[in-house]
Formats: C-alpha cells, sequence, structure tokens
C-alpha cells in the first residue's frame, strides 16, 4: 500500500463553489500526514479565504507569482520542485483549457507548465456544472490533458450548487485521498480479475428473524480496495454490511449462503484469483416460515431443524480452472483457539494453495487483525497491523506468489 505520510502535495484551488470541500481535502491530507502547500487562483479566493487555508495546512499560501517571499521570486518554479505531484482541486472548466494551451498568466498555471513532467504528477478532481461538464469542449480537454500525462479524475453526481442535478460534482475529500493512495500503489494485479466474498450470510428462520455471524467485512472490503489499488479489476461479493463501496469497485449484494454461492457461480468463470474472505453460515434453517412465527402463550419454543450450506471455497477450489491453476484460490480461517493447526488442516481440506487464518472474536468488528499465511510450505505471520496494512500486504504476497509460478 502506498499511505500518503511523508509526502509533499500541492493543493492548487480554481474558481468554483467546490472550493469549500477543499478545506476539507486538505484537512484530510494534512491528518493522513501530507505537507500541503496550497496554491489559490484569484477566483478561487472569491469563494474560501487563503485565511482558512493556511490555518487547516499550517503553511503560507501563494496566490500571486509576484509573492516576494521568495528569494528569488519564482514561486512557480521553487514550489512544484519539491512535491511529490500537484493536485488541482477543484479544476475548473476554465481552468482545464487554459492547461491544454499551456497558458501561464497567473501562478498556477504557470507553476503547471513549469513543472518537470517526469518527477511531478499532476492530478486533476474536476468540478462544474453538469452542462459544462458534459460540453464536448471540456470532454476534449479532459482527453486531451490525460493524453498529455495528467491524471484526470472523475466527478461526482447528484444536486449541484445551481440547483440542477447530475454529473460534475467534484469528489468528496475521502474519495480524492483514495485516489492519491491509488495512484501511488504499485501496480502488481495489472491484469488480473479478483473476485472476493466479504462478510457475514444471514439465514432466515421467518421474514423478522434470522441466523448470523459477528463478521463486519472489514477485511474483505480491505482486500477489496487494496487488490484495486494494485491495478485489478475487483467483483466485491457481499453478505449483509453497511459498509461504502471501494471506490471502482464492482459489488453484488447477497443474503444467504444460497445467495452467495449463485453469485459466486455466475462470476467466477472471468476470474483469475478469488478470495473468499466471507464468514459463511455453515447451516441454514431447513425451512424458513413464511410468516413471522408467533408465542402461542403455552411457554412451548419452536424447534429449528438445519441443513447444511454448500462449501463455496471448496467448490470453487474444485472447479476445473482452478485445477489447471488457472484460478488461484485462497481461503480464510476464523478461528477461536489453535490456529496453525486449524488453518494447517482447513487449507488440505479445502483444496487451496493459501489460506488466511484469523482469531475471530478478537477482529470482528476491529479495524485491525493479525494474519497467518498458510500454505504447503509452512506458515508465516503478519502481525497486529491495520486492516488496510494487512490487505495490501496480502495482495502483494499474492501477486508475488502469481509472478513466480
Ligand atoms: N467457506 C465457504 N462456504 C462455506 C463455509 C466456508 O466458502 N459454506 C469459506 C470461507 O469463506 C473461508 C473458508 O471457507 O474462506 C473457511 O471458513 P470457516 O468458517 O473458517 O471454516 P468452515 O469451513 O466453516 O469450517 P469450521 O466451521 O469447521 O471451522
Amino acid at each position: 500500500m502506498n499511505d500518503l505520510h511523508g509526502k509533499r502535495i500541492v493543493l492548487g484551488l480554481t474558481g468554483g463553489i467546490a472550493c469549500y470541500k477543499a478545506a476539507e481535502l486538505c484537512r484530510s491530507l494534512v491528518k493522513a500526514g501530507v505537507q500541503v502547500q496550497v496554491v489559490m487562483t484569484e477566483a478561487a479566493a472569491q469563494f474560501i479565504t487563503p485565511v482558512t487555508m493556511q490555518a487547516l495546512s499550517g503553511q503560507p499560501v501563494y496566490t500571486s507569482q509576484w509573492d516576494s517571499r521568495e528569494g528569488n521570486n519564482m514561486a512557480h518554479i521553487n514550489l512544484s520542485r519539491e512535491a511529490d505531484a500537484i493536485l488541482i482541486a477543484p479544476a475548473s472548466a476554465d481552468f482545464m483549457a487554459k492547461l491544454i494551451h499551456g497558458k501561464a498568466d497567473e501562478l498556477l498555471s504557470l507553476m503547471c507548465l513549469a513543472r518537470p513532467l517526469q518527477t511531478v504528477p499532476l492530478i486533476l478532481a474536476p468540478a462544474m456544472n453538469r452542462e459544462m461538464w458534459a460540453h464536448p469542449a471540456t470532454q476534449r480537454n479532459v482527453a486531451q490533458l490525460n493524453a498529455d500525462g495528467s491524471l484526470v479524475l472523475g466527478v461526482g453526481q447528484g444536486d449541484q450548487a445551481c440547483g440542477e442535478t447530475g454529473d460534475g460534482r467534484m469528489l468528496e475529500a475521502d474519495e480524492i485521498v483514495e485516489a492519491l493512495e491509488a495512484f501511488w500503489t504499485p501496480k502488481v494485479m495489472s491484469g488480473q480479475h479478483v473476485l472476493i466474498t466479504a462478510g457475514p450470510t444471514y439465514e432466515a428462520i421467518d421474514p423478522v428473524r434470522g441466523i448470523t455471524n459477528l463478521s463486519s467485512g472489514k477485511m474483505g472490503f480491505a482486500i477489496a480496495r487494496a487488490a484495486q489499488h494494485a491495478g485489478a479489476q475487483v467483483t466485491l461479493i457481499a453478505g449483509p454490511v453497511s459498509l461504502p463501496t471501494p471506490r471502482n469497485v464492482k459489488r453484488l449484494n447477497v443474503r444467504s449462503a444460497l445467495e452467495m454461492h449463485q453469485a459466486v457461480q455466475q462470476t467466477v468463470s472471468d476470474a483469475s484469483i478469488f478470495i473468499a474472505a466471507a464468514a459463511v453460515a455453515d447451516w441454514r434453517p431447513a425451512s424458513s416460515a413464511e410468516q413471522k412465527i408467533k408465542k402461542d402463550g403455552s411457554g412451548e419454543t419452536p424447534s429449528l431443524n438445519f441443513v447444511e450450506n454448500p462449501d463455496i471455497l471448496a467448490s470453487v477450489a474444485q472447479n476445473a480452472r482452478a485445477q489447471k491453476g488457472e484460478l488461484f484460490c485462497v481461503g480464510f480461517a476464523a478461528e477461536s483457539h489453535d490456529l496453525l493447526a486449524h488453518a494447517t488442516a482447513k487449507r488440505v481440506r479445502k483444496g487451496v494453495p493459501l489460506l488466511v487464518g484469523n482469531i475471530g472474536p478478537s477482529t470482528f468488528g476491529q479495524d485491525d487483525n493479525a494474519l497467518l499465511l498458510v500454505d504447503a510450505q509452512g506458515a508465516k505471520e503478519l502481525p497486529r497491523d491495520t486492516k488496510t496494512r494487512l490487505a495490501h500486504q496480502l495482495i502483494q504476497n499474492i501477486a508475488r506468489r502469481l509472478s513466480s509460478v
């Protein structure tokens, strides 16, 4: 993973109401350990003050190419030489039009033109009215900026400040931060299609009751995000959890083990890697009542009969593509004790090359975890860390295995 800690980013603001979101973005970047140097156009300063951005970034803000604070009076050169990237957020339609022509009539565009092309990437988060965004001129400019080596992020969809609804909102601060993390993550999974199951399943007893477990889905979602950042195409089959979908990940929601099994069967033929992180219920009630089961006042309790759910991982591991080595299968083991012994036996029982053991009760719902990677050669510990970082380590580990076959 590439966390942003220690990165130096020049955050450029151009004129648009989305400048209010740049304040939150600046705060999030600083919180992530980024050194933020803000540069604002005159138009941006109509929407938000340099004082606000100075307070949030902890650095004096630059607004003019004639800023005499610079010893050599060359802010447009000095600012980008120290930077790991220039991020323009919001990037107005007008500013993008200027960039493609190499116009440089104020500090921010001058700095973009003067940046070392090979070492200082230019990333833009556009924000504008939906008609302006859809206009062929803007779309042409976006394509040209990408062709010139910049990275133009997408836009959000929804209500706009002008009262209209559509595409053109600036991405939210956390989405931009995630896009930056993805940008700097080595693309070790490029060309792979990763299918991941995550979260618990829910087995209905009647329309209002059911049996589930304490899996939060956080580990599986973190793996989906890490795989996407590493360049994979990712499909995430999620049990009932309320986590946000990682950017650029295709999510299919399911409830029961049978639904999860069906969704996996329908999608696995496109996958090159299958990671079963879901805590699938082993059994389901033999029948689910169509109406709520009522107490009849006699004090008698209803008896439940169970049937076993299909083992999704084991059945995928037995399929022809997995057997031929075209589909790399990774299982998880949620145990409460004797992790090494249970995980080792489970790997063989499931017929998978790699099984990831963890202690369920000490990680369900938490933001951190500790993993034990078990393969035919033995076991390797990934010590306790955030699920985000562990997910990146796991993805790198899988990529190494695939590149060495
Ligand atoms: N799994 C699955 N389908 C099931 C049960 C489990 O795909 N019906 C997968 C899980 O996603 C996980 C692995 O199998 O990758 C092991 O799940 P776990 O619940 O730890 O093990 P079980 O097979 O249920 O065995 P036990 O309950 O005996 O520990």
